[in-house]
């Protein structure tokens, strides 16, 4: 069983890039609603709720955990391995390293939540993946934007205007590749790519991170020669039938059809 976890609903894109690359496999999607969003606490207590999600998942029954959350990687996922050395543990890290290789400007930008925008991961990945390509990179912390993906309010006109007027000078400063340094990012897409089309591309790892967990985890083994689907598990520490909207406003219905059951309300 494979444990998939975030905030809240952002982590739902490498979740459908997981069932979509795994479909035998059972999968948990655990939503840390009650604590969201990570992107504006410290790294004490973004570490504190990771431990207890993966002691839960673990006691669940799953064998590998993705951390599909920037923010808990970036703050928590070597605690998390530490804490649990016999699970594979997979995290999910901003594209700097296809942004930085692809861009043809030698610009880029990281948009991230304010945790991950300050973290000393980020430095480091910039250090090894674009200062040795004289890539420079722009780190812009985006407070608020993962609030408003998870509360769907994804027309906001508000949010619209903030969102513009964040790209509008990297685009002219000549950034062409802009990465998506946090999952819930991933559902603002329709309104971003208007906004760059020609002149840069949105950089976001997903699928990366989808062949990354079906390189290291278990095979799912069957006897059956066509097996059924592996069931998803919903799970949330609040609002947990939320989540089971999400998947509709999220253009995600695809997974519908694999729901073990309704949306779990758990206590982590
Ligand atoms: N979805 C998360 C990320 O990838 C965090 C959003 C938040 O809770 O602030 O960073």
């Amino acid at each position: 069983m494979i444990g998939v976890f975030d905030s809240g609903i952002g982590g739902l894109s490498v979740l459908a890039a997981i069932a979509r690359s795994q479909p035998q496999a059972e999968l948990i999607y655990l939503a840390d609603t009650a604590h969201v969003p990570y992107g504006n606490k410290s790294d004490d207590a973004i570490r504190q709720r990771v431990l207890a999600i993966g002691s839960h998942l673990r006691a669940a029954g799953c064998t590998t955990l993705v951390a599909a959350c920037n923010t808990a990687t970036a703050a928590a996922v070597q605690a998390l391995r530490q804490s649990q050395p016999e699970i594979t543990v997979v995290g999910i890290e901003p594209g700097v390293k296809p942004a930085a290789s692809s861009s043809r400007s030698g610009s880029i930008a990281v948009l991230a939540t304010e945790s991950t925008a300050r973290s000393a991961r980020l430095q480091q990945l910039i250090a090894h993946h674009a200062s040795p390509l004289g890539v420079a990179v722009r780190i812009v912390p985006c407070p608020g934007w993962a609030t408003h993906v998870e509360t769907l309010q994804l027309d906001d006109s508000a949010l619209a205007a903030e969102v513009t007027a964040t790209l509008a000078p990297l685009l002219d400063e000549g950034v062409d590749r802009i990465v998506l340094g946090c999952t819930h990012y991933t559902f603002l897409l329709p309104l971003l790519q208007p906004l760059v089309a020609g002149r840069a591309e949105l950089v976001e790892v997903a699928d990366a991170v989808a062949r990354e967990v079906a390189r290291r985890s278990l095979p799912t083994t069957t006897a059956s020669p066509s097996p059924p689907p592996g069931r998803i598990h919903l799970q949330a520490t609040a609002r947990a039938q939320r989540l089971e909207a999400a998947l509709e406003a999220l253009g995600l219905s695809e997974l519908q059809p694999r729901l073990a059951g309704p949306a779990q309300l758990v206590q982590v």
